[in-house]
């Protein structure tokens, strides 16, 4: 059985110990996250939780570090645009 939690509305599978970001990266998902002013797209850059460009929101919590939230079932995980202050997550 598969364990999964939720991005966006997509099953994302992980492994137990796996953070959010590794299995959105495992899934193929290479972006969550858009920047302020530009709009690019931002997902894993260091990988260590230094860089912050991995910001996503879990379970209405804006701002978590993908690369440092371990993945948990029934989770939900939602892509962040801008400054990360997701007016639904306030
Ligand atoms: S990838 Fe740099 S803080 Fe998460």
């Amino acid at each position: 059985m598969t364990t999964t939690f939720s991005f966006d509305g997509r099953d994302i599978p992980f492994r137990p110990g796996q953070t959010v970001g590794g299995a959105l990266l495992a899934a193929g998902v290479l972006s969550w996250r858009s920047t302020r002013i530009e709009g690019s797209p931002r997902g894993l850059f260091c990988g260590i939780g230094v860089c912050f460009d991995c910001l996503v929101t879990v379970d209405a919590r804006s701002n978590q570090r993908a690369c440092q939230v371990v993945a948990h079932e029934a989770m939900t995980v939602r892509s962040q645009d801008g400054t990360g202050h997701d007016a639904e997550a306030i």
